[in-house]
């Protein structure tokens, strides 16, 4: 079936934390909200059915979960990315940040260090402080617009001895797509300083340009010996709201650790809808992703090109994965909070500020711009008057 992308569809009232929340984040609901990473688009047709199906039923009680849900779950990374992942080392959980909270919790200790690589996804510095460990950095090189890792330093912070590294697989917010020439130096190092990894690939399915996500524990059995996989297709079928994503460990040891941990919670059951949704969504839903990914990679085409030609003090390079655009607004000349609000207050658009993804930047926004493609359309066009006002 052919999809429609550039429908709007109308997501206030629905309680859509992009929409219903921007009072809260932004102090106005006068803003385009292209922030929190979910999309503005309704999820595949088979998806719906299965829901839909589901919620005709009437009843919602308790519910197992059937080996079909993991079964669908091994069948698409095989097909996807040629990963061969056993069932039974996979655990349900809901979602990848409760996991790698989870992760950190079981698998580290009290003070202990963990290795991040920023500008990385807040919540890698939020699962590390919360349980009271402490933070390394090992930051991304930016070389004109293009991230790369600094393995001598990845090194130096590995001296200083992590129990974990949380690994961004691929990276958000930079879209990298990270080559077998990197995975295997940075998973050796892993393995020389025997660090723990905890690989968060939420947006594997997101690849542009026919760009090939390489799974982390695929890269050879020594690393799927350190490696637990945290992954779901809640980004890529825009599923966020149903709670449900997927661990992938290395053993039936660690993987009894982990679950242990949520049946102390009493958190062990899915709830009916994400079971028949995801499921669904990895049997039948790839057709939708086919259709999904070039009308993504065109609109990060139309807003690249816009700043080239229109607003140049904003950079933005090409990612190569999820639907997230990393702006360099430096030239603009503001600081943080001045940025945050020109952005809201001058051009009218609810960003991510650049900071909370690595705490020692400044003059960075994160643009999601997953939605029609009028609605970037008129966000640039609010950018454009509003930096030419400044
Ligand atoms: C890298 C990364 N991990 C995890 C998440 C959120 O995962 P979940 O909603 O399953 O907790 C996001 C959402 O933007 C993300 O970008």
């Amino acid at each position: 079936m052919k999809y429609n992308f550039d429908k709007i569809v109308d997501r206030n009232n629905t309680y859509a934390v992009k929409y219903d929340e921007r009072v809260k984040n932004f102090g106005t609901d006068n803003v385009i909200p292209l922030w929190i990473a979910d999309m503005d688009f309704e999820t595949a047709q088979p998806v719906k059915d299965a829901i839909m199906k589901r919620a005709a039923h009437g009843i919602y009680g308790y519910v197992s979960k059937p080996d079909s849900y993991f079964q669908a779950f091994c069948e698409w990374q095989k097909k996807r990315n040629n990963w061969d992942v056993d069932r039974e080392l996979v655990s349900f959980n809901p979602g990848v940040v409760p996991s790698l909270s989870a992760i950190v919790k079981e698998f580290t200790s009290d003070g202990d260090k963990v290795l991040i690589q920023t500008p990385v996804y807040p919540e890698f510095y939020e699962v590390v402080e919360a349980w009271d460990r402490t933070v390394i950095d090992n930051q991304l090189i930016e070389n004109n617009g293009v991230y790369s890792m600094d393995f001598e330093d990845f090194e130096e912070k590995l001296k200083q001895g992590p129990r974990l590294f949380i690994f961004c697989n691929p990276q958000n917010p930079v879209g990298k797509v990270w080559s077998m020439d990197e995975l295997r130096k940075i998973t050796d190092l892993c393995l020389k300083y025997n660090v723990l990894i905890a690989s968060d690939e939420i947006h594997a399915d997101l690849m542009l340009w026919n760009n090939k996500h390489i799974p982390t524990a695929s890269v050879s059995k020594a690393v799927s010996d350190i490696t637990i996989t945290c992954t779901s297709c809640s980004k890529t079928f825009n599923l966020a709201g149903l709670q449900a994503s997927f661990a992938v460990f290395p053993d039936k040891k660690s993987k009894e650790r982990f679950d242990k941990f949520w049946a102390n919670l009493e958190i062990h059951r899915n709830n009916c809808f994400s079971l028949v949704a995801l499921e669904a969504a990895y049997r039948e839903g790839e057709e939708w992703l086919e259709q999904l990914i070039p009308y993504i990679e065109g609109n990060m085409e139309y807003v690249i090109e816009y700043c080239k030609n229109h607003i140049p003090q904003i950079k933005i390079s090409k990612p190569e994965s999820t639907y997230l655009l990393w702006m360099d607004c430096r030239s603009l000349g503001l600081n943080n909070d001045e940025l945050k609000s020109f952005m809201v207050n001058k051009a009218h658009l609810g960003l991510n500020p650049g900071h909370k993804f690595s705490r020692s930047l400044s003059g960075y926004m994160r643009m999601n711009v997953a939605c029609p493609r009028s609605v970037l359309e008129k966000a640039m066009n609010q950018l454009e008057s509003a930096v030419k006002g400044l």
